[in-house]
């Protein structure tokens, strides 16, 4: 097994032209005359001030900032990006619901190996959808990311909807000992198994989450906000006071526009919203999170004291059109099951760790793993047992997850969108399509989607300290 994934590794990067070259060898190597230089992406150590007279805290980002900065293409652009690592540690960037070709997934000892520290790798691909994205680190994600690794990456409709400013709130979290500093507590079984590690400071776009996260709006404005959340384990419970909140997009893609009170946003999921703001010439309305660790409030819109703009909404229209993907059809797709067990008080009936069967009592401390999908985990650097399922090329799937678990788990599969079919039998209203869906504390999702994208392709669980604990898969597409 070990030998024939590296093998196939090998000769996906290199057929790809993007083996993992030496600093400085990346570009000139792959970039033929005419295309313009990359993107240029670094990671590095950060000291940023987080809140105004702070000390500053240490992280991780890219760029030299936390968040790294906002990528942004138009629908049909290639996007090249050169990464290069600057850390001690290795790394690898996986761009977060973007479409990509199976070698440019950022998953390492999946689909790449992992960018050494000095190295350089160039990603390649085009850009099939419009949508809210974001990028992060695949390697040791539940330690990197909340080091600060994380951006916004959008790409905007060939014809965008009319609005007067168009946001992004890149919602966040970390954790801070009463020297300003982060606890280096990354990967504890403890959070392993129970919700994750939670930070005690909300950030938004890297700053303090609360009064001083103000946008400016004037009377009669039409905003675009887009949210999304890039902590590696709070879920987020969103209400904004004195505005209707309409939904236009959920991960990026198109859902039927509708009103929203209460949104929740697990980790990686993201939402577009539409906010007529319609409120009086100098008032103040919060955006507060009523999560089960609710931060308070998170940010503000502030009214300025201008003259309105409109008396009324905008007219135009807030419908996005939505992207072009094989739509799955329910009468012939092919049912599978995927069972969750596990964390704190629901020990996991462990069938196989890395492919090796494995002993409950055994798992726990010795192996950190502490979840299961269908009775198997895995560690991150031995991704090389089989994967969950081998779909063919095209087939139309239809996937029944059930969480037997008391925790909930929001719930990511790579290289494709999947209609959200029905939680706990029941038909959604919208049947949105989305890449991350939240799975409650013992409920069932019904998913469904066409195999289309080949490759092998991650499935897991977006708390970053649950995939750590073994809650994540492949499937396989051939
Ligand atoms: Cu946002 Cu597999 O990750
Ligand atoms: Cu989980």
């Amino acid at each position: 097994m070990t030998i024939s994934r590296r093998d196939l590794l090998k000769s996906a990067s290199a057929a790809a032209g993007l083996a993992s070259l030496p600093a400085g060898m990346a570009g000139a190597a792959t970039s033929p005359s005419t295309s313009p230089p990359p993107f240029e992406l670094s990671t590095g150590l950060v000291e940023q001030e987080l809140k105004a007279g702070a000390p500053k805290t240490r992280l991780w980002g890219f760029n030299g900032s936390v968040p790294g900065p906002v990528l942004r293409y138009r629908k049909g652009d290639r996007a090249r990006i050169l990464v290069s690592n600057g850390l001690s540690v290795d790394t690898a960037v996986h761009w977060h619901g973007v479409r990509v070709p199976n070698p440019m997934d950022g998953v390492p000892f999946v689909t790449q190996d992992p960018i050494k520290p000095g190295g350089k790798l160039l990603y390649e691909y085009p850009l099939l959808d419009s949508g809210t994205f974001w990028y992060h680190p695949h390697q040791s994600s539940f330690e990197q990311v909340p080091r600060g690794l994380y951006g916004a990456y959008i790409v905007a409709e060939s014809k965008p909807i009319e609005v007067d400013q168009d946001v992004v709130w890149l919602l966040s979290d970390v954790k801070l000992g009463a020297d300003g500093q982060q606890v280096e507590d990354y990967g504890r079984i403890l959070d392993l198994a129970n919700e994750g590690r939670i930070g005690n400071q909300v950030l938004v776009n890297g700053k303090a989450a609360g009064a001083a996260q103000t946008l400016d709006v004037r009377r009669g404005e039409r905003i675009r906000l887009r949210l999304i959340n890039a902590a590696s384990a709070r879920i987020f419970r969103l209400s904004l006071a004195g505005h209707v909140m309409t939904a236009i997009a959920f991960d990026g893609q198109a859902v039927q526009p509708h009103p929203v009170e209460q949104i929740t946003l697990g980790p990686g999921m993201r939402i577009d919203l539409v906010i007529d703001c319609l409120q009086a010439a100098g008032a103040v309305f919060s955006m507060t999170d009523a999560g089960h660790r609710g931060a308070g409030e998170i940010a503000r819109l502030a009214y300025s004291r201008e003259k309105s703009l409109r008396e009324k909404p905008m007219a135009a229209a807030i419908r996005l059109v939505p992207n072009q993907m094989a739509e799955p059809d329910l009468k012939r797709a092919q049912d599978h099951y995927i069972v969750f067990q596990g964390g704190m008080r629901g020990a996991p009936v462990i069938g196989t760790i890395d492919g090796k069967p494995a002993k409950i009592n055994e798992i726990m401390e010795k192996e950190g793993i502490t979840w299961t999908m269908n009775y198997s985990a895995q560690h991150e650097h031995a991704l090389m047992h089989e994967p969950l399922f081998h779909f063919k090329k095209g087939a139309h799937i239809a996937l029944h997850m059930i969480n037997e678990t008391d925790f909930a788990h929001p719930m990511h599969m790579h290289g494709h969108f999947f209609r959200v079919v029905a939680i706990n039998g029941k038909k959604t209203r919208f049947q949105e399509r989305r890449d991350t869906v939240m799975m409650g504390p013992r409920e069932n999702v019904d998913i469904a989607f066409v195999a289309d994208n080949p490759g092998e392709w991650m499935f897991h669980c977006h708390i970053l300290d649950h995939s750590a604990g073994g809650m994540m898969g492949t499937i396989a597409v051939q």
